[in-house]
């Protein structure tokens, strides 16, 4: 099939690259000249496992191209698709102006049938808008479709979600466009469920508000467990098990963070609001992740009593393991919320110390993991990235005026911790 993909940023650059890498031909649009550019000199502008040399391999292979010009990739293809942000407003609702924009710019550019499919989150009734937008501005009196495809990779774990999904999900207003969405979608087999536009859209929202539920359920287990003495991992183990349940997604910690889960919320609550549903749920679902960090912070202060000009080692900076992206990061929220009590920090993270710079200026940055408790009253981990938990802990413990750790991921085994003659705080055990 031949596809153009409108917006490069993770989302974009990486199903584009998948697409290409099953066969299709797939033309990858941003207005950024710079990231185009990039592109074209072979630079990956993100950090995602295995991106680059799929890029690499699907550019020589002629099957993937970088342009800046809309017009190309509409008129150059059958079917398009929409990636670009769609950022929160102050009052949580969401931001469509991108999606408007390229909504005119395809209308603009189009001269014959064309499928138009919305890959980026959007508020459920978006397509009915961007249908009736690209109708109103097509000069060329053409017939198109608007489907909605949501995504649901994961940062990190992007190439493979996107090679190997669980389903996708298609919504239509009409039979004409499924055929070629389910050619698209062939190789990659995975059950694919048609649907209407709404329930389509409504699906990402209802997906990601249900994950988020299911983290601050575990860490108000989590909470629960501190106060009787039992075990958080052992609860979720417990629970997990059962199939209804499932045991991904029950680690408790610092709370949820990222580009995405903070943001959806947001927007689903808004949306319930504006469509006349008090979704008050999902605000207890924030409610429980704000608290996380204020009761991590209450932890550390407790014991290390005053923050001021105490050193403190973090270990992790990045909103989760194996990316760079440090958007909505809880491990950054908890070091502005140290440097404002006075603490100095030494950081490292094993990605995102670049992208960190600007917003945490003030810090030492540290590139070998094992000096980073050197001369620190404590050391804390922020991101659970596995590498961590082969941090030097003997020469860790050598360099500290006292061996305190508190462990926001739940890395390590308090038992052995102790064993080893640490002030040990996790949460939940
Ligand atoms: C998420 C969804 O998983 C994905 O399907 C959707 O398309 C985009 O949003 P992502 O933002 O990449 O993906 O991150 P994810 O792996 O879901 O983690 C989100 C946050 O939750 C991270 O801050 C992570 O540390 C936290 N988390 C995750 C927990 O605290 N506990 C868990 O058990 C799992």
């Amino acid at each position: 099939m031949k596809l153009s993909i409108i917006g490069t940023g993770y989302v974009g650059l990486v199903t584009g690259t998948c697409f290409a890498e099953v066969g299709h031909q797939v033309i990858c649009v941003d207005n950024d000249a710079a990231k185009v550019k990039t592109l074209l000199a072979g630079g990956i502008p993100i950090y995602e496992p295995g991106l680059e040399e799929l890029v690499k391999k699907n550019v020589a292979a002629g099957r993937l191209h970088f342009t800046t010009s809309t017009a190309e990739g509409v008129q150059k293809s059958d079917v398009i698709f929409i990636a670009v942000p769609t950022p929160p407003q102050p009052d949580g609702s969401v931001d469509l102006s991108y999606i408007e924009r390229v909504a005119r710019d395809i209308a603009a550019a189009i001269t014959s049938y064309k499928i138009v499919v919305d890959k980026s989150t959007v508020p459920v009734k978006t397509g009915e808008k961007v249908a009736e937008t690209i109708k109103r501005y097509c000069q060329a009196q053409v017939e198109c479709d608007v489907v909605s495809n949501p995504e649901f990779l994961r940062e990190g774990f992007a190439v493979d979600d996107l090679m190997h999904p669980d389903r996708v999900v298609v919504g239509v207003r009409s039979q004409r466009p499924v055929a070629a969405m389910k050619e698209i979608y062939t190789p990659f087999k995975a059950p694919i469920i048609v649907t209407d536009i709404n329930s389509a859209e409504l699906i990402k929202h209802a997906a990601n508000s249900f994950l988020a539920l299911k983290i601050s359920y575990i860490n108000a287990i989590a909470n629960v467990c501190e106060a009787a003495g039992a075990n958080v991992q052992e609860v979720a183990q417990g629970i997990g098990l059962d199939d209804r349940i499932g045991k991904r997604f029950l680690n408790a910690g610092i709370g949820f963070g990222g580009s995405c889960f903070p943001k959806d919320l947001s927007a689903f609550i808004k949306i319930a609001e504006q469509i006349g549903y008090d979704f008050k749920l999902l605000k207890e679902v924030q409610r429980i992740n704000a608290d996380q960090m204020e009761r991590f912070v209450k932890k550390i202060t407790e014991t290390l009593w005053v923050l001021k000009d105490k050193k403190i080692g973090v270990l992790g900076l990045a909103f989760k393991q194996n990316t760079d992206d440090v958007r909505s990061s809880p491990a950054i929220d908890l070091c502005q919320r140290l440097l404002k009590d006075g603490a100095a920090l030494r950081v490292h993270d094993p990605k995102a110390m670049e992208k960190t710079k600007a917003l945490l200026p003030n810090v030492t940055y540290v590139d070998d993991m094992d000096a980073v408790a050197e001369g620190c009253d404590a050391l804390v981990v922020a991101t659970e990235w596995d590498e961590f938990k082969k941090v030097d802990l003997a020469r860790a413990k050598k360099g500290m005026t006292a061996p305190i750790m508190f462990d926001g991921r739940n890395l390590f085994d308090p038992a052995e911790m102790e064993k080893l003659g640490w002030i040990y705080k996790s949460i939940g055990r």
